[in-house]
């Protein structure tokens, strides 16, 4: 089904991504609401108050296109069209209005780098057989050796094993991840066009942005060289050097045509539609490339999320970010979590202390100028799910690799004393990933309204965040000084300052001097003219 598409009602703030909170909804794990186990647009549609009311600005929706789901969505077999397994083009739309009369953004994922095995391009080249004009689309090969039983050259899925499959009629095609996702010949015209168009078709349904998957990926080297090593021939991933190296196959200099053109498409739209890249590059300059007035508007930076648990790796990342939106001219963006990485209370220790020190970084994340993407889940503080059944887990990866992002996929425990917590509908037991039992007590439910829980702290840390003079905009930081193990930073804007002190020293600190604590990741005592800030702590204090 169909319907017309609608203009953004929301006020034309063209600059509103520069200082929003981005939340992530992995649509499959968010909420269900046909009882099929499995996430959906209307289910978002029916939780979107619960997003308005927890203050994030917008929403970036992981893929919910047609698709045989082998990669959870990112093997997209129809980029019009929304898959039968999360409604129809016709939720999306009612999805989009209800969000946009709360004030919430939509921001879409794009898969350009690589189509489904099952979209049409991809069947009707494997029909056509070598030589055709359909293979021109994909990046068919011959083999090496006698026969071509090797593959074209040495590169390496980041799924593991070889990135070339080989078809009936002897030639090989490439697929930097699964074999069910054939990488694009993006120096093809179609398929330049058809993703122009792709672009157009959401920005006429009101979209207000989109998230690019694998935006360095798209331009391969000429000639398809070998990288010189892979994990099969020296036991080292090609992957490793991902945001480290050069590899033949990412962040080539030509990629940035493409954005070029498609910036004049979002900027020919009112309302301030937006691109954020994930992208990887061999330094922070290469990174920065992505991002300006004629390309995309932010990159993902994951430092901030490869950040050990120490006030130096933090400051070192915070100022190398901020020293790069600088030169650009665009703020950067804060990521903790998302869908592919283990989820931050996990990273930074587990159980109680991973907790404390997950509450503890979201306050530093939020007071920082820039973007913030929080992803589902971590406004509840919500752990990896280490221990999913090897026979339950999904991802692809994990059939190639041993490794898998099942861990931070299961769904959003919503209320209730039984797993799948209100995931669906009530009386529905379905959830394609079980909830621990832990979770329970995780809830929406068990944790709205209780002081002192994560969702509370969040809801007063974004509340703060869009009503703070000091915090609404993107004026810088100034650090100041401490002991060693503490950062400590002020923003100062219309005559307010306010002041984020995160305590990592592995002692208690005692903070004085900075005004009142308006909000704090664990609770506070008062000592002489100061507080005392526990160990694996932030807090925010102001003075007007
Ligand atoms: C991106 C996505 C990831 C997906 C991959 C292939 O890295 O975030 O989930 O598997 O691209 O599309």
């Amino acid at each position: 089904m169909t319907s017309a598409p609608h203009p953004t009602p929301l006020t034309a703030d063209d600059d509103w991504w520069r200082s929003a909170v981005v939340y992530q909804v992995y649509v499959r794990s968010f909420a269900d609401s046909n009882s099929d186990g499995v996430g959906d647009l209307e289910g978002i549609r029916q939780r979107l108050p619960y997003l308005r009311d927890l203050g994030v600005d917008a929403l970036w929706l992981t893929p919910f296109y047609t698709s045989p789901q082998i990669d959870a969505g990112y093997d997209v077999a129809d980029y019009r069209d929304v898959d039968p397994l999360f409604g129809t083009l016709g939720d999306f739309d009612a999805m989009i209005t209800d969000a946009h009369a709360l004030g919430l953004r939509i921001i879409v994922d794009l898969v350009p780098n690589h189509t489904s095995s099952a979209h049409p391009w991809f069947t009707a080249a494997l029909a056509a057989g070598p030589g055709s004009p359909e293979r021109e689309r994909y990046l068919f090969a011959e083999g090496k050796g006698e026969q071509g039983e090797l593959p074209p050259n040495d590169w390496e899925s980041i799924f593991g094993g070889p990135a070339w499959t080989r078809v009936p009629d002897g030639q090989w095609y490439l697929h930097l991840f699964d074999p069910a996702q054939p990488d694009l010949n993006w120096r093809h015209p179609e398929v330049r066009a058809e993703f122009e168009d792709v672009l157009r078709f959401w920005l006429d349904r009101g979209v207000d942005g989109f998230r690019i998957d694998v935006a360095h990926g798209m331009i391969k080297a000429e000639g398809l060289p070998d990288v010189g090593f892979n994990s099969m021939t020296t036991g080292q991933r090609q992957s490793e050097l991902l945001g480290k190296g050069r590899l033949p196959y990412f962040d080539q200099d030509e990629v940035h045509d493409i954005y070029r053109a498609w910036r004049p498409i979002l900027d020919s739209y009112p309302g301030g539609r937006m691109a954020v890249a994930e992208a990887w590059a061999e330094t922070p300059q290469r990174l920065a490339r992505y991002i300006g007035p004629d390309e995309l508007h932010q990159a993902f930076s994951f430092d901030f999320l490869d950040a050990t648990w120490s006030a130096d790796s933090f400051r070192k990342v915070i100022d190398t970010a901020l020293a790069e939106s600088t030169i650009v001219g665009a703020p950067t963006t804060w990521v903790l979590s998302n869908h592919d990485r283990q989820r931050h209370v996990t990273r930074y220790g587990d159980g109680e202390v991973g907790l404390r020190r997950a509450r503890a970084a979201a306050l530093l994340m939020l007071s920082l100028p820039g973007c913030a993407y929080v992803y589902q889940g971590e406004e509840l503080g919500l752990p990896e799910v280490l221990d999913l059944p090897d026979e339950l887990r999904q991802d692809p990866a994990f059939l190639r690799t041993g490794e898998s992002r099942d861990g931070c996929r299961v769904p959003i425990p919503w209320s209730g004393e039984l797993a799948p917590y209100g995931f669906g509908p009530e009386g529905s037991e379905l959830s394609w990933l079980p909830a621990p039992a832990t979770w329970r007590a995780l809830s929406v439910a068990a944790q709205a309204g209780v002081t002192g829980s994560t969702l509370e702290l969040y809801r007063a840390a974004l509340r703060i965040r869009r009503q703070h003079p000091a915090l609404a905009g993107t004026e810088p930081i100034t650090w100041l000084e401490t002991e060693p193990g503490v950062l400590a930073f002020r923003r100062t804007a219309g005559g307010a300052e306010l002041t984020c002190v995160v305590n990592i020293s592995g002692a208690e600190v005692t903070v004085a001097g900075h005004g009142r604590p308006v909000v704090a990741s664990a609770d506070l005592t008062e000592r002489g003219d100061g507080h005392v800030l526990p160990v694996d702590a932030a807090a925010w204090f102001e003075r007007r």
